[in-house]
């Protein structure tokens, strides 16, 4: 086959690729100047071999790539790859379905239905619950507040679809002060606008104070949509979704969770009371390639309302073939056109099989408990968070000793976290996402820490 050596080619730079990770420093050793000299190339005027294509794509960015599919990656919320997604993601790419019809890329379609009710049932989620995948949580948010904006201004006599919000009534959204940015990005897409939102005050760990919850959706008239989360993404931390679930239906609100990473807690039998309540809401945005360790880009939307999920985003046209019995991929996305994304959830839960993603997840857990009760040992670290998920939240003395520490560890290559701001002070974050995350990888990241500071002194 013509083509054959330069897949082969490709198959060997991804599986050396992959193999070397573990023992790479983790951080990027070019910046993107540096990166320039060798990438940025003049347009080729004549074609160039495939095969050196590829080589020396590999050899040019190598410098410049993040190595975040390792265990010693603690960065953001980012999950590296099961070896079977990572199969399942380049066979994608080999078979290049356009994932939008069940009568004309029938593969692609069932097997995106089978992943989704499989993630309904890992997530302890209604089985009668309709999904999307999305390209990540963002699209899932944007993507579930389109359903939840039809719903509730159907139950105020108002057709958005066809009139648009130009003189709808205002809806009200509801969400705690500390909800992720992308929420409020997602809202702006969808022509609420960040000033819909209603922010509620939130304790020292980021959850939503139920009595100020309260009180808010008291005033507000409405339609209304609430938001909670399922993992503040610094500490971790679980809204309480059965008491907010009777708050909005006794408000008439619709409840929307952000569930990122932590809705799969709800997975793990050890964890699944943090989530307690969360399938009484009425849609759930998440991702895969977070905690399930499937490749860049997976996320998933749910809703509670299929009917409402399909008003929102159907589609029909004349020139596309339809089945009146079949779930059509196009009609739960905002996307029309898209990449099939069902292959490498599917892939990576029949490979991890249910004890293995609870496993995944409840390894990742004690990781971060192992890397906070080592943190705690040394001299200056504070412990900000309560470690009831895979995130750590912690500081040195003050602002200037915290980011310097965190610079030095990512600038030594053995690990790599980021930092953010907590209250009003500097922090360091640590996000156990990762399938291969070990004893031994959670000791180095103390480590890190521990001669950066000596380093300092
Ligand atoms: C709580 C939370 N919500 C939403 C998002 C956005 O997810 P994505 O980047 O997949 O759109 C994140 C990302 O870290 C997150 O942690």
């Amino acid at each position: 086959m013509e083509g054959r050596r330069v897949l082969e080619r490709a198959a060997e730079l991804g599986i050396e690729y992959v193999e070397s990770v573990p023992e790479r420093p983790v951080n990027a050793a070019a910046m993107p100047a540096e990166l320039r000299e060798t990438l940025d190339l003049p347009l080729p005027e004549e074609p160039v071999d495939a095969v050196t294509v590829l080589e020396e794509l590999a050899r040019d960015v190598e410098p410049g790539l993040l190595h975040s599919t390792g265990g010693r990656f603690y960065g953001f919320v980012i999950g590296g790859s099961v070896p079977a997604a990572i199969g399942a993601d380049w066979l994608t790419s080999a078979w290049d379905q356009n994932t939008g019809l069940a009568l004309v890329t029938p593969a692609a379609a069932v097997v995106e239905e089978v992943a989704g009710r499989w993630v309904k049932e890992l997530l302890g989620l209604p089985v009668h619950a309709s999904f999307g995948f999305v390209t990540g949580c963002q699209m899932a948010h944007a993507t579930a507040l389109v359903a939840a904006r039809h719903h509730v201004l159907a139950q105020s006599g108002w057709d958005v679809e066809q009139d648009g919000l130009a003189g709808s009534p205002p809806i009200t959204v509801v969400a705690g002060a500390k909800r992720h940015g992308t929420l409020d990005r997602a809202l702006r897409f969808v022509g609420l606008g960040t000033g819909s939102v209603r922010a509620v005050p939130v304790d020292d760990q980021g959850r939503m104070l139920i009595d100020e919850l309260r009180a808010e959706l008291a005033r507000a008239s409405a339609p209304a949509i609430v938001c909670s989360q399922a993992g503040e993404v610094n500490t971790g931390a679980f809204d309480d979704f059965d008491t907010i679930s009777d708050l909005a239906a006794e408000f008439g609100a619709w409840h929307h969770v952000d569930g990122a990473f932590g809705l799969w807690a709800a997975a793990s039998p050890e964890l699944r009371h943090l989530t307690k309540g969360i399938e009484r809401a009425d849609s759930w945005a998440t991702d895969a390639h977070k905690w399930l360790n499937v490749p860049y880009d997976n996320g998933i939307a749910l809703c509670a309302h299929p009917e409402s999920h399909r008003a929102a985003l159907g589609i029909r046209s004349v020139y596309l073939l339809h089945a009146d019995d079949e779930r059509d991929p196009l009609d739960w996305t905002p996307e029309h056109s898209r990449r099939a994304r069902g292959f490498t959830v599917y892939a990576a839960i029949r490979a991890l099989g249910r004890s293995g993603v609870a496993d995944l997840v409840e390894r990742c857990c004690a990781r971060a408990r192992d890397i906070a009760a080592g943190l705690a040992e040394l001299p200056g670290c504070e412990v900000l968070n309560e470690v009831v998920l895979n995130q750590v939240l912690f500081r040195f003395e003050d602002d200037e000793s915290t980011d310097a520490a965190v610079a030095a560890v990512q600038a030594g290559g053995e690990a790599w976290m980021g930092g953010t701001t907590w209250g009003d002070r500097r922090a360091i974050r640590v996000s156990v996402s990762n399938w291969q995350t070990s004893e031994d990888d959670a000791a180095r990241a103390v480590a890190a820490f521990a001669s950066a500071r000596s380093l300092a002194v």
